[in-house]
């Protein structure tokens, strides 16, 4: 979507994967859906370094909304009792709150009758829905596509996002509809969505295992041709968000998840309580050579190049290009194997499809760029992975 919003792929947080639906805030004060649990997470997005390594939006996901509209405007209202001063004082510029800690404020809603969790969509509200969400401060919208008719969307989507557009207030447009389409048999198209969505969920809802994550990688990898040619500024595949920081990833899975949506040139949304994320997670989220894959202004996607002996080779082009033209590329091996010990391999550049005649400097994403040399296109580049693990490089073209 051309907004000249998400020129690079949207950072922030979101309350889904780790806080779902909470709403019981006697027995879970400090998890529940509430707006202390947002300006806890802007305080701590702010003053923890994260916003500073780019984590910018604050998403807060379903569950937040009362069970009904207003019976005389119709309006949305948030849950009175969690949310007591309503999302505009959450947002707006008094202390505490989204604006204030200058990051930016976003919020869930669905384009059916209901949201997945069963509150009340947008979808006979639309224009109403559009300038309330204006009227708070909304920076970026995700509409969700639970209870509503998926023929619909190819239409829909775009009329809300003209709605959003209409309103005069700048905000990010998260689409959900292709994991609606896909999976019952519609094949989604791209071109519209480029044209009205700045992010979209082309899959399953990711969860807190390797299972889950490796799943998504998957689908990623065998549509990749389908897929990745439609990522750019401004119009992004979205594999769903970061699971660091909670139960599931151990830490060189955690450095995985990173480095394999650096490659996709993914949303980096994190999910978890950053209170509770230990100082080596935090790292890994905040590594700021990672970071800069991710953020390259190039915006091209990447791909599995391929896969032997059970390692995955992932390749991103990035800056800066070789004056011959040649671009500069990050490269993640990503183990698949589970036998127990350290696997080293071998590639010769060409294996790689690495061509620049100069060759390539290379440095450790993981080392804090740790210089590895000059490899000409007659080396081999040799790397040792655990299982289930991943290494990560620069290779910038010479
Ligand atoms: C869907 C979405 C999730 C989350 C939930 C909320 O499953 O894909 O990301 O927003 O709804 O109910």
């Amino acid at each position: 979507l051309d907004n000249g919003l998400a020129r690079t792929p949207p950072m922030g947080w979101m309350s889904w994967q780790r806080f779902r639906c909470i709403t019981d805030c006697k027995s879970y004060p400090d998890e529940c859906i509430s707006e202390s649990l947002f300006r806890r997470h802007a305080d701590l997005l702010a003053d923890e370094g994260y916003a500073e390594a780019g984590y910018e939006y604050v998403i807060i996901d379903d569950c937040w909304l009362e069970k009904n509209r207003d019976t005389k405007t119709n309006k949305l209202v948030a849950d009175l009792k969690r949310f007591p001063s309503g999302l505009n004082a959450l947002a707006d510029h008094a202390s505490h709150t989204i604006h204030d800690r200058g990051l930016k404020f976003g919020l869930y809603q669905d384009f059916g009758t209901h949201t997945c969790a069963g509150y009340p969509g947008v979808i006979n509200h639309m224009e109403l829905d559009a300038q309330t969400f204006a009227d708070w401060q909304v920076d970026y919208v995700k509409l969700d596509g639970c209870y509503a008719n998926i023929s619909d969307m190819a239409v829909g989507y775009p009329e809300f996002g003209r709605l959003l557009n209409h309103t005069g207030r700048p905000m990010v447009y998260s689409c959900s509809w292709p994991a609606y389409q896909e999976p019952n048999g519609e094949m989604p198209d791209y071109e519209s969505l480029k044209q009205h969505c700045n992010l979209w969920r082309n899959w399953d809802d990711i969860d807190d295992s390797l299972e889950s994550l490796l799943q998504i990688t998957d689908y990623f990898a065998k549509n990749q041709d389908r897929i990745q040619p439609h990522g750019g500024p401004g119009h992004w595949n979205d594999p769903d968000m970061l699971l660091l920081g909670n139960y599931g990833l151990s830490y060189d899975q955690s450095k995985l998840q990173m480095a394999i949506w650096a490659i996709m040139a993914a949303p980096l949304i994190m999910s978890n309580d950053l209170a509770s994320v230990r100082p080596e997670i935090k790292d890994i989220l905040q590594n700021r050579h990672v970071i800069a894959v991710n953020q390259d202004p190039l915006g091209i996607q990447g791909r599995r190049l391929l896969v032997k002996n059970n390692i995955e080779v992932w390749r991103r082009p990035i800056t800066p290009e070789a004056p011959s033209g040649e671009y500069s590329y990050a490269l993640a091996f990503v183990s698949r194997r589970t036998d127990g010990a350290p696997y080293s391999i071998s590639f010769t550049l060409k294996e790689l499809y690495l061509n620049n005649l100069k060759g390539y400097g290379v440095q450790d994403l993981y080392k804090n760029n740790l210089d590895m040399g000059v490899f000409g296109l007659e080396s081999q580049f040799k790397t040792r992975v655990i299982p289930n693990g991943v290494t990560f490089f620069k290779f910038t073209a010479l």
